[in-house]
């Protein structure tokens, strides 16, 4: 388990937050590697290749341009079945989730909506802060399901009504 943050607090100032907010001591965390750093200078190539395949990122840097880096620095590392969880995709201000509809559309990644978690608001009062998770899907064919009943009596079914 890698987990990666400046732990200086936001790089810029997001909703109500100043930037900074949030900073704090890098933790010690057993089985967890903490990369200390912003994140256009420590996600390096060099980290790609020692982190390998991505089963599951948990991103939630709260900022547009923090949450773009991390996701094209992950983009390589995916493959199909590959969880992204968005700590904060729906709030005040949607900004992960325009930094997914963006990197989604510029490298054609396919993902297929989970769901979306209540969580606290961190913005003025709203209601609407929501986790959302998704899922990397390769480029297989979908079978279509198997029909409900035989040909025939569908048929029937169908005659009827
Ligand atoms: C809402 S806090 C979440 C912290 C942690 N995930 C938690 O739940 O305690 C957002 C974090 O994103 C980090 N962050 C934002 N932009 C970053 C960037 N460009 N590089 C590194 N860390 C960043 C901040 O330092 C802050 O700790």
């Amino acid at each position: 388990m890698f987990a990666c943050d400046s732990f200086e607090g936001l790089a810029e100032d997001y909703e109500h937050l100043k930037a900074g907010t949030f900073r704090t001591a890098v933790p010690k965390l057993t089985g967890v590697r903490i990369v200390k750093g912003y994140f256009d200078g420590s996600l390096t190539p060099e980290l790609a290749k020692e982190v390998g395949t991505v089963s599951l990122a948990h991103l939630d840097a709260d900022l547009y341009s923090s949450t773009v880096t991390a996701l094209k620095w992950l983009t390589p590392l995916l493959q199909p079945g590959s969880l992204l969880l968005f700590d904060e995709l729906l709030g005040e201000d949607p900004a992960e989730a325009r930094a997914l509809t963006e990197w989604a559309a510029e490298t054609g990644t396919r993902l297929a909506f989970l769901g979306l978690f209540g969580r606290h608001p961190s913005g003025h009062g709203d209601t609407t802060d929501r986790r959302g998770l998704f899922q990397v899907v390769g480029e297989e064919k979908v079978r279509n399901p198997p029909p409900l009943f035989p040909v025939r009596l569908r048929r029937k079914l169908a005659s009827k009504w």
